[in-house]
């Protein structure tokens, strides 16, 4: 089996981060995303939102999800074996009004950047998660429209990701032998490997910091928690596990239900956390596809701790699209 052959891409982005409230108006406002569901974390036992954001068709490999965990006072620690850049495709022409645009919200950014002939900006949200935003023409995607964002100067998705790695190689390895992906190139402290033939939401690269000490795989404040890649359903999803675990990769998880797909993870050599989830449900099998995020909601299997779970969460203010 070629897992490359049934992973069609990145499916979603996680993050911890700061506030709730915090979080919607960057995201919303200078991101961009279109908020399309209010949540609650399904693993542990805090009371923890989870909000998920995306492009205007709220697509599979548009998503970006987050964790705040300020409220519940759990912080992490960035560093190495972590999701350094979680990155979003733009138009390259738009990149400019990106380089203004972070600007005029005081949000410290690289400018524009170069790397392996692709132009960018990293920025960091206000709990300092690494976000990117990369060029992409061939990326067409339709993108959320906001008052200072037009449709053209839009996020269309997620391009990719970029992980730190104290060393290369176990996860060179694992990354083209386990999952089969491809190594296009390398280019000073970074390694570009491709899903199939790459584009937006098919690029992950690896960044070699051999000194950068190692950072928390926990929850908290600050630090990514893992990247998804998108199977087409449980068959498939059941059949990487299996493969993956042959490989001697043994601990990967069971199906884990989610909702709005379902999901298996698994820890790499790298120390990332690589999710697979499913392409087959959906965010409209809780609301309307027209209202996506317009209220709190919570899994069947959590109503009947409906109380407990909503009383600690931070009171928010939804983007106006989603007020009545
Ligand atoms: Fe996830």
């Amino acid at each position: 089996m070629n897992p490359n052959e049934y992973i069609t891409g990145l499916h979603h982005l996680t993050v911890s981060v700061g506030s709730a409230q915090e979080d919607i108006d960057f995201v919303t406002q200078v991101m961009g995303m279109r908020m399309i569901k209010q949540t609650v974390l399904f693993d542990g036992s805090a009371s923890v939102y989870h909000l998920y954001y995306a492009n205007a068709d709220a697509e599979v490999g548009s998503v970006w999800t987050t964790f705040p965990f300020k409220k519940a006072g759990v912080y992490g620690k960035k560093g190495s074996g972590q999701i350094e850049v979680s990155g979003f495709s733009v138009h390259p022409d738009s990149l400019p009004f990106w380089k203004q645009h972070l600007d005029k919200h005081q949000v410290k950014n690289t400018g524009i950047v170069e790397r392996f002939g692709q132009q960018m900006i990293h920025f960091e949200d206000p709990s300092g998660v690494g976000i990117g935003v990369f060029g992409d023409a061939n990326d067409n995607r339709n993108a959320w429209q906001t008052d200072e964002i037009s449709k053209d100067n839009g996020i269309r998705g997620i391009h990719g990701a970029v992980l730190s790695v104290r060393e290369v190689e176990m996860m060179d390895k694992y990354l083209t032998e386990v999952l089969g992906f491809n190594k296009v190139g390398q280019e000073g402290q970074y390694h570009r490997y491709h899903i199939k033939d790459g584009g937006a939401r098919k690029v992950i690269e690896l960044h070699h910091e051999p000194d950068l000490p190692q950072g928390s795989w926990t929850f908290g404040v600050g630090i990514p928690h893992h990247i998804a890649f998108a199977t087409a359903n449980d068959e498939q999803s059941a059949e990487l596990k299996a493969y993956i675990e042959g490989t001697g990769y043994t601990d990967v998880t069971e199906i884990k239900d989610r909702n709005y797909f379902h999901s298996i993870y698994t820890r790499t050599p790298g120390g990332q956390l690589f999710e697979f989830a499913t392409s087959d449900i959906g965010f409209a099998v809780d609301e309307p596809a027209d209202l996506l995020g317009h209220e709190l909601l919570l899994p069947p299997f959590f109503e009947d701790r409906r109380e407990e779970l909503i009383k600690p969460l931070e009171k928010i203010t939804v983007p106006h699209y989603l007020k009545d």
